[in-house]
């Protein structure tokens, strides 16, 4: 199985893991619609109550209509509002649309970590970028 991709059983424990954090007030989470159906989800999992970490996917029918781009703009708009300071996110190094998304809405690179998160008992190295807000 490539690295990332989930099983059935992953992705439930996943998906209770992210239900228990909303409820709990942890991360704020939004379905992507477009023309009536839900076409990806877009979230900011909070650090402390001002800063934000921006993840998000979109399903492969839907790519490269600018989708993911319009939805994170949308949410960042939501953290400006709510008054956050700023918005980290990472992406793998080579994933050039992931990273495009968070270019395209202001993003500045800060740095490459060459191993970073954990995959499938395999550490991955992550860029990271950072969205001032103030
Ligand atoms: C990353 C992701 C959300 C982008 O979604 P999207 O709706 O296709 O993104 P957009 O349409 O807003 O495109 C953003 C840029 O990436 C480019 N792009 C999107 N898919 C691409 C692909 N498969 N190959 C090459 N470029 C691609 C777009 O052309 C656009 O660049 P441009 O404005 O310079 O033309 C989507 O690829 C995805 O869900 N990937 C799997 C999950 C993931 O990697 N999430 C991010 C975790 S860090």
């Amino acid at each position: 199985m490539p690295i990332g991709v989930k099983t059935i059983e992953e992705e439930k424990e996943f998906l209770k893991k992210q239900q228990e954090a909303i409820a709990r007030g942890e991360t704020h989470q939004y379905s992507i619609f477009c023309e009536g159906k839900i076409v990806g989800g877009i979230g900011l999992k909070l650090e402390g109550k001002k800063i934000g970490e921006l993840g998000y996917f979109v399903g492969k029918k839907f790519h490269k209509k600018g989708i993911a781009t319009e939805a994170a703009k949308q949410v960042l708009e939501i953290a400006r509002q709510k008054g956050f300071i700023g918005i980290k996110a990472t992406a793998h190094p080579l994933n050039v649309p992931s990273r495009k998304v968070l270019e395209h809405t202001g993003f500045n690179l800060v740095g490459e970590m060459e191993k970073y998160m954990e995959i499938r008992g395999e550490l991955q190295p992550r860029v990271l970028y950072w969205l001032s807000l103030k």
